[in-house]
């Protein structure tokens, strides 16, 4: 190529900057275990179906960002219309999980997505609705023959009990009025076992799952987007009770024994599916009772 040994090492460590892996080969060079599958805004709008990409607004693609669900939220200016806009990144280096987790976010090898909603209904209108989207994203990976995914309550998403990818949502506006939503969605596509080691619990990746067949992680997006967007579009209106039947029949922990942590509290009980707005049906030795979301996190008892 005409450039210096410096200027090959510039670049090597840029790529280590990045964290990208790099293998050296005996009397050839470096090379990129497995290349590298990059993101890209128009392939992923070009593989959209028509009736999603009437809903987006536009798709952002960024190299490097704290956080996905930050960059979306810091976009949010009062007034403007946050509907449909998408933000993903090749890198997380702060990547936000559910009770302020950190989110593991490799370069060029998951996938991190965030897009913006409103709802005029408040925050209640809300329940259920990181849920629903549980829902949708395992419909995206069925759609493209990627299973078999089960959804841990609240918003987990799973492969034979493995972490596979998770939701988070964050909200900005008025609580009981006009609120803007960012729904976060990651999901682990690639990522080598050194890089997963920093995961504090069991996950795993669409390419083991796969077998190594998974698709573009452009490709994936679109199927993502197509089930998301129209998705948000009915979900003031209609919220999570046409989902329901949907969730349960994907339910890791039906009828499991399990425990509930909640603040200090914990909780022992059977897991009977949800309800309409999304509660955990917790049944414990007084009856049934509905459990929300918010810092309650539920593992199986044995
Ligand atoms: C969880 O803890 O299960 C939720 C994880 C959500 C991660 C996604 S990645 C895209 C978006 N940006 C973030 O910082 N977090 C969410």
């Amino acid at each position: 190529m005409g450039i210096s040994r410096t200027a090959v090492w510039k670049q090597l460590n840029r790529l280590a900057e990045l964290g990208i892996e790099v293998e050296s080969v005996k009397g050839q060079g470096y090379r990129v275990p497995g290349g590298l599958d990059l993101l890209d805004a128009n392939r992923v709008r070009e593989q959209l179906k028509p009736a999603s990409s009437n809903l987006l607004r536009e798709v952002r693609v960024l190299e490097s960002v704290d956080s996905t669900n930050a960059e979306v939220l810091r976009q949010l200016v009062d007034g403007s219309d946050p509907r449909g806009l998408v933000c993903t990144a090749e890198r997380q280096t702060a990547g936000r999980g559910r009770r302020g987790r950190q989110w593991v976010s490799p370069f060029a090898r998951n996938i991190y997505l965030s897009l913006a909603w409103d709802f005029s209904e408040g925050a209640s209108a809300l329940e259920g609705l990181s849920l629903a989207i549980g829902v949708a994203a395992v419909r995206a990976l069925k759609e493209l023959n990627l299973g078999p995914v089960s959804l841990k309550w609240p918003n987990d998403i799973l492969v034979e009990g493995a972490k596979l990818g998770g939701v988070l949502l964050e909200m900005s506006g008025d609580a009981a009025g006009q609120i803007q939503v960012v729904i976060g969605l990651g999901l682990n596509v690639s990522m080598s076992a050194a890089t997963g080691s920093a995961i504090d619990q069991s996950w795993t990746d669409l390419d083991r799952v796969s077998g190594g067949r998974t698709p573009p992680r452009n490709h994936l997006l679109a199927a993502l987007l197509d089930e998301l967007l129209p998705l948000l579009q009915n979900f003031d209106r209609e919220g999570f009770s046409p989902w329901r039947d949907e969730w349960r029949a994907l339910d890791a922990l039906a009828d499991a024994q399990v425990l509930l942590h909640s603040g200090p509290d914990q909780f022992a009980g059977i897991a009977r599916g949800v309800d309409d707005r999304g509660a955990l049906l917790l049944e414990t030795a007084s009856g049934i009772r509905p459990v929300f979301g918010g810092e309650v996190s539920l593992r199986p008892a044995s």
